[in-house]
This record gives C-alpha cells, sequence and structure tokens, in this order.
C-alpha cells in the first residue's frame, strides 16, 4: 500500500488540551489508511516487546490468574464460539501480530487467513508458520473485494479504528458464508 502524502501527522491542540475537533476527525476518516499504517508502524515493535502476541484483552474468571492463563481462558471461550474444528476457511480481520490466527490454524482443518492493514503488524505476524496460515496486508473496509468467503470469522479490538462502523459490517457480511460464523470481541470484563 502506498503512503498517502496529505495524510495529517498531528492532532490539533489546544492550550495545555489534546483536542480531536470534527475537522480532525474526519481528515483522519479520509486518510485513515495511511494513518493506521503510520501508527502501528511507531508502536508494533513496542508492543510486541512489552505485551505479548495478543493485541486484545482477556477475561480473568478468578480475578488473581496470570495474563498467560487469563488469554488461554479467553481463547478457549472465543474458539468455542467460532467452531472452527471442521470448517473449511476461515478469516481473521485486523489480525495484528497474528496470535489468534495462528491458534486457529491449530484449532481447525482448514485454512486460516490473518489480514491487517498494518505492515509493520504483519511483519511480526509471519514469524508464525504453519501450513495452513497465511497472512496478507489488506483493509477491513474493502474485505468484500477480496473475492473470497469464509466458514468464520474473527475481529477482535479493532472496531474503534474504522471509519465507517456500517460500511465495515455491510463488507464483513458479504464475506460470511450462509450458515458460517462471525464474531467480534472489543473488550472483556475481568469476570468475563
Ligand atoms: C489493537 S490491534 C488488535 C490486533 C489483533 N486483532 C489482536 O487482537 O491481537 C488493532 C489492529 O487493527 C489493525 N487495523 C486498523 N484498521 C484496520 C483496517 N482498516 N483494516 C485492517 N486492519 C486494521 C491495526 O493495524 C492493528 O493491527
Amino acid at each position: 500500500m502506498s503512503a498517502d502524502p496529505a495524510a495529517p501527522t498531528r492532532l490539533s491542540m489546544a492550550p495545555g488540551v489534546m483536542t480531536l475537533t470534527k475537522e480532525t476527525a474526519q481528515s483522519f476518516n479520509e486518510h485513515y489508511a495511511t494513518s493506521m499504517q503510520r501508527m502501528f508502524a511507531a508502536v508494533s515493535d513496542l508492543y510486541a516487546e512489552y505485551w505479548n502476541d495478543f493485541f486484545h484483552f482477556a477475561i480473568f474468571p478468578k480475578g488473581n490468574e496470570s495474563w498467560d492463563d487469563a488469554f488461554a481462558f479467553t481463547h478457549a471461550k472465543y474458539l468455542k464460539a467460532l467452531d472452527i474444528p471442521n470448517a473449511y476457511k476461515v478469516l481473521e480481520l485486523a489480525c495484528g501480530r497474528g496470535g489468534f490466527s495462528n491458534i486457529m490454524a491449530q484449532h481447525t482443518k482448514g485454512t486460516v487467513l490473518g489480514i491487517d492493514i498494518s505492515g509493520a503488524q504483519l511483519s511480526h505476524a509471519k514469524r508464525h508458520e504453519a501450513k495452513n496460515l497465511s497472512f496478507k496486508q489488506y483493509d477491513v473496509m474493502k474485505v468484500d473485494q477480496l473475492g473470497e468467503t469464509f466458514d468464520a470469522v474473527a475481529y477482535m479490538a479493532a472496531a474503534c479504528y474504522l471509519p465507517d462502523k456500517a460500511k465495515a459490517v455491510s463488507a464483513i457480511s458479504r464475506v460470511v458464508k450462509k450458515g458460517g460464523v462471525s464474531f467480534s470481541s472489543i473488550g472483556a470484563s475481568r469476570r468475563g
């Protein structure tokens, strides 16, 4: 994807306060693709080092377990909802560093494709190697132009970055096969 030279580089600043104006929001939406690529190019390595493979929240059913245990619990729930053991094709939208795509690839007989708009995020994702797993730089807003449909579509912790949610839902609905599953998570409370 080519960089957009007209993309905004900073938010408007009022004295002592950072203000997201209507104009800035509109400008962000017009240039979201480049802005997302820039933003995640800046933070991807840091998150990889100090967080982990996942860039979403976890459920802590007991409240005092480790992050690893909480993620294992959370992902088991998500896998159950997705019901992918016998799926042919599975898609993760905005897959980030690919941790959950990799988990899904281990739990299905089918193939898993992870798409993300950020090359920086995907450069981390590509270290996950499995015969049935692939990654592609692609925009969720245009996912219906991929020319493919999927038995299950997972989407986590990325809805807030999309410029037009209704348009995104419409595009996503077109890539879910009839009878397929679409799963989206925005956050997770401490007790699920
Ligand atoms: C908070 S991270 C979540 C990553 C992953 N879903 C996870 O839970 O680990 C948000 C991701 O959304 C991606 N993203 C934002 N807007 C996107 C778009 N329009 N199309 C594809 N990916 C997008 C970013 O590049 C980033 O990797």
